[in-house]
């Protein structure tokens, strides 16, 4: 095979189990990598993880276990995940892999011998406690973004890449090579905000922390984040080694990344192939993120969707076909219940699931001995014979531009007009006439071959409706599976006939499922509220709805524990930190519109007035809030509850008698901190 087709997905963190968003870079990965299989080429798709890093060393340390073995045990989670998903990588890289580290050190030593990297000392934003450097821009309010604690100006001793070195290379790069990163516009950001700006060196290695790939000639420093990480493409190849799936492979033909990482894979990631005299991969795809209507999915929102429930409850292919229709790629899109219900119901049960469990019932009854194709044409054949033979070109079209919803859109508008075409024939009607069979056979014989092509042209994202449909109208795999066979209309041949088979996608109750989905997401942003942020399983269900009230009543986490209260999982000392709690005084209170248990108020922290939504309008009047001293919880991220932002959260008992803010035994200063 000549052809070959290079794709990559970002590695992943293994910080904790991944969920949909994640999932959805790399089921897009793996309907590209199917598609060109299906049209010959040696494919080469290359997932993995990306290991190292001071984060999973002290998720590691939290939990008394060594970071190898951490990650370990969430790789493997991973890993289930993809063959859960029908992900067909070829390669799974770790960034662990002896291969791997070995060759991250012939890196950094080349580019040191080579003078692009080289030591001086790096100066930020430092925490101590958490033994963390930032730059400006990631400080909250000046503190640390992590535990909110003061940060000062600190120096390290630290090597640097000498990226400012590649910036005419790299200007000279987007300019020539307009195709270089899609969608345009993310090519337009990197020029205006980064490139032209100019470049900066980049620190590569640390200190501060071990759990890293060391500088073979300066063990106390580990190489940092970039280079370890970026390089996996090469190294997945088997890089330094130049021959062999390197020379065969590479340069990539697409990497996929989000949108957030653009800017390390058009910039650094070419300087360093430049520095390494390695080509440059022909496209970075920056692709948009899967988000929820009031924001981006997130652990510590309890928010994030995991996949497995979705493919427990309603199939892989489901899904995958979500993914990949709800979303044009390289736009943001918002999952919601609804709307990943509503593509499974109308979509897949309602139209291609009902036309092909239409159709074959249709054949079985009137042709029990065998469909032969016959050739009484009426008028709406020629319309949907035509459409037919557009699509594969316009499926194709699609694809090259890794549309993937614009492909199975229009795969979608052929099973639309077959299900209108059933209408316009009513077989049952031509049934009862014996002048008509010849005509009744054409008609079914024009729905079996259309199914035939939409089967074989929804190869490249649903997995496992295919051979079901091919087992549906009795079609054997083989030249009437392959993927040329779309091209010729007229192919469909059941030899042994039809085939009595389960619906393909039975119909789902919409709003008993929508009810289900929400309540476990309410649950799930319950836990985390729950203050659990180092268990690594956060998507059990905790027992309160924390949607409406801002208050901390203190909810269920599942593991049960011996010490801990029945249902509340025990934290680390340092995750207690994390949470910023101070006295505040309410200045005035109001209801929100619209609410019956809602008070907004507005309440001096010392240095500022914050406005805090809570649901404590059944147990306390605005009037009663005014100049209450209460403790708030002022490092929540910013919610809007009811239209209304609230930033942060009163604390409060939940009593049967309703809530119970608490408050200080005596009057003290507003701002001063609870701890
Ligand atoms: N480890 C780095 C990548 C290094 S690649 C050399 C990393 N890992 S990550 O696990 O945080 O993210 C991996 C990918 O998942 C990113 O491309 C990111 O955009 C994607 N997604 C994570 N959440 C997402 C959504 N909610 N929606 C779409 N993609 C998202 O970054």
């Amino acid at each position: 095979m000549d052809k070959t087709f290079y794709i990559t997905t970002p590695i992943y963190y293994p910080s904790d189990k991944l969920h949909i968003g994640h999932s959805y870079t790399t089921v897009a990965a793996d309907a590209m990598a199917r598609y060109k299989r299906l049209q010959g080429f040696d494919v080469m798709f290359l997932t993995g993880t990306d290991e190292h890093g001071q984060k999973i060393q002290r998720k590691a340390e939290a939990q008394n276990v060594t970071p190898q073995a951490y990650v370990d045990h969430v790789v493997a989670g991973i890993k289930d995940l993809w063959q859960l998903l029908d992900i067909s990588y070829d390669r799974f890289i770790r960034t662990t892999d002896e291969q791997h580290v070995l060759a991250i050190q012939d890196i950094f030593k080349k580019l040191y011998d080579k003078g692009d990297i080289y030591k001086s000392e790096y100066e930020g934003w430092y925490c101590t406690p958490c033994e963390s450097f930032w730059t400006e821009t990631q400080l909250v309010e000046h503190n640390c973004p992590d535990c909110h604690r003061p940060v000062e100006m600190a120096k390290e001793e630290s090597y640097f890449f000498r990226l400012s070195k590649y910036q005419d290379a790299l200007i000279r790069l987007f300019e020539e090579h307009p195709d270089f990163i899609l969608p345009v516009a993310r090519a337009n950001e990197m020029l205006n905000n980064f490139l032209r700006p100019g470049l900066e060196d980049l620190c590569v290695s640390r200190t501060t922390f071990d759990w890293g790939v060391p500088v073979p000639f300066d063990t106390k420093h580990v190489v940092y984040v970039w280079i370890d990480a970026l390089s996996n493409y090469i190294t997945a190849l088997g890089y330094p080694n130049l021959d062999g799936d390197l020379a065969r492979y590479w340069p990539a033909d697409v990497q996929l990344v989000g949108k957030e990482i653009v800017r390390f894979h058009t910039i650094i990631w070419p300087a360093m192939l430049m520095a390494l005299d390695i080509p440059l991969p022909k496209q970075v795809y920056g692709h948009g993120w899967l988000l929820f209507k009031d924001g981006k999915m997130s652990k510590s929102k309890g928010n994030v969707i995991d996949p497995v429930v979705l493919c427990e409850k309603y199939g892989v292919d489901a899904v995958r076909y979500f993914l990949l229709r709800e979303v044009p790629f390289g736009s943001d899109g918002i999952f919601s219940n609804e709307a990943l219900i509503t593509r499974i119901n109308s979509d897949l049960a309602n139209d291609l699931g009902n036309l092909v469990s239409r159709t074959a019932a249709m054949i079985d009854k009137y042709f029990p001995q065998g469909l032969i194709q016959e050739r009484v044409a009426g008028v709406p054949d020629e319309d949907l014979i035509a459409m037919v033979r557009d699509l594969p070109a316009k499926v194709e079209a699609a694809m090259d531009q890794l549309q993937f919803s614009t492909a199975l859109a229009e795969i979608w508008k052929i099973i639309g007009r077959s299900n209108k075409y059933i209408d316009e024939t009513a077989p049952w009607v031509l049934a009862k006439s014996e002048a008509d069979q010849a005509r009744l056979a054409t008609v079914m014989f024009n729905l079996a071959e259309t199914i035939r092509v939409v089967s074989v042209l929804i190869q490249p994202f649903l997995t496992q409706t295919p051979p079901k449909i091919w087992a549906a109208l009795g079609i054997p795999e083989g030249p009437q599976t392959a993927w040329e066979s779309v091209h010729t209309f007229g192919l469909y041949h059941a030899p042994h006939g039809v085939a009595k088979t389960q619906p393909i996608f039975p119909r789902i109750d919409i709003e008993k499922e929508i009810a289900a989905l929400d309540a476990m997401i309410i649950a799930q942003a319950a836990a985390a509220a729950a203050i659990n942020t180092t268990d690594t399983n956060p998507s059990e269900p905790a027992a309160t709805k924390a949607d409406e009230t801002a208050t901390a009543s203190a909810s269920g986490v599942s593991t049960p524990n011996p010490i801990a209260p029945e249902g509340v999982a025990l934290i680390e000392f340092d995750d207690f930190l994390k949470v910023n709690l101070k006295v505040g005084t309410v200045k005035s209170c109001e209801k929100v519109e619209g609410s019956d248990k809602l008070l907004c108020s507005q309440i001096d922290m010392g240095t500022e007035v914050r406005q805090i939504v809570s649901g404590i309008a059944l147990s306390y009047t605005p009037e009663q809030m005014v100049g209450k001293q209460v403790i708030v919880v002022t490092n929540l991220k910013p919610r809007k509850i009811r239209g209304a932002m609230s930033h942060g959260m009163i604390l409060c008992a939940t009593t049967e008698q309703g809530y119970k803010v608490l408050t200080v035994d005596a009057a003290v200063p507003a701002g001063s901190e609870v701890g």
